[in-house]
């Protein structure tokens, strides 16, 4: 754990993954029972969509589900938090997200469909590791000029609350969007673009 765990936004998390709810907590509890899964249960467990209810996740809260093995976090943003996005994009490397880093219609400077819930995979993008987020603001111990976002523990990447990262970091490129789309207004699927098997949520 590292010293994220102190601050509120640490607390709200774990109080967060604790209570996943729906099918994305049954992967996560399932996951160490995988092995003794027939091969066409494993194959799903492993690569099936994950359908996440975000329907008890509060205003700054981030929960953490699985998906193909990957943790995708679900980060509820403020509108302080949505307001922070425009102020770092002179500092951002890719700030209007041209590498190919997220789905199309992801493509934004929210890189979520719906502004208020970023859906990510919690892997940096320089070698591998899960960046904490830090969400108060400012905080100087993390930079002079931080307006909240995510720092990895491993070699100090820093990205914004959209998985933007700054300039001049370790990291080459902005953490990555699976596809996701909303069943409904409080459902969200990851593993599925929009277009995709709507009759299944
Ligand atoms: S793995 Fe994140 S900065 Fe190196």
């Amino acid at each position: 754990m590292s010293t994220e765990g102190v601050d509120d936004s640490r607390r709200r998390f774990l109080l967060a993954t604790s209570t996943v709810v729906g099918g994305a907590g049954v992967v996560a509890l399932a996951w160490p029972f995988l092995d003794s899964l027939s091969p066409s249960a494993k194959a799903l467990a492993e690569g099936a969509p994950v359908s996440v209810d975000i329907s008890k996740v509060e205003k700054g809260q981030q929960i953490t589900v699985f998906w193909r093995k990957q943790p995708v976090w679900v980060l509820s943003r403020t509108s302080s938090m949505l307001a922070s996005l425009n102020q770092v994009t002179p500092r951002l490397a890719d700030p209007k997200s041209e590498q190919p880093q997220q789905p199309d219609y992801c493509k934004n400077e929210y890189r979520a469909i719906k502004p208020e819930y970023l859906v990510m995979i919690g892997i940096c993008t320089h070698l591998g590791c899960s960046p904490k987020l830090k969400a108060q603001a400012p905080d100087p111990a993390v930079d002079p000029h931080w307006l909240g976002g995510y720092l990895c523990p491993c070699h100090g990447s820093k990205y914004d609350l959209s998985g933007r990262v700054f300039t001049g970091q370790p990291a080459p490129l902005n953490m990555v969007v699976p596809p996701n789309r909303y069943a409904n207004d409080t459902l969200v699927v990851i593993g599925e673009d929009p277009h995709e098997n709507k009759s299944k949520a």
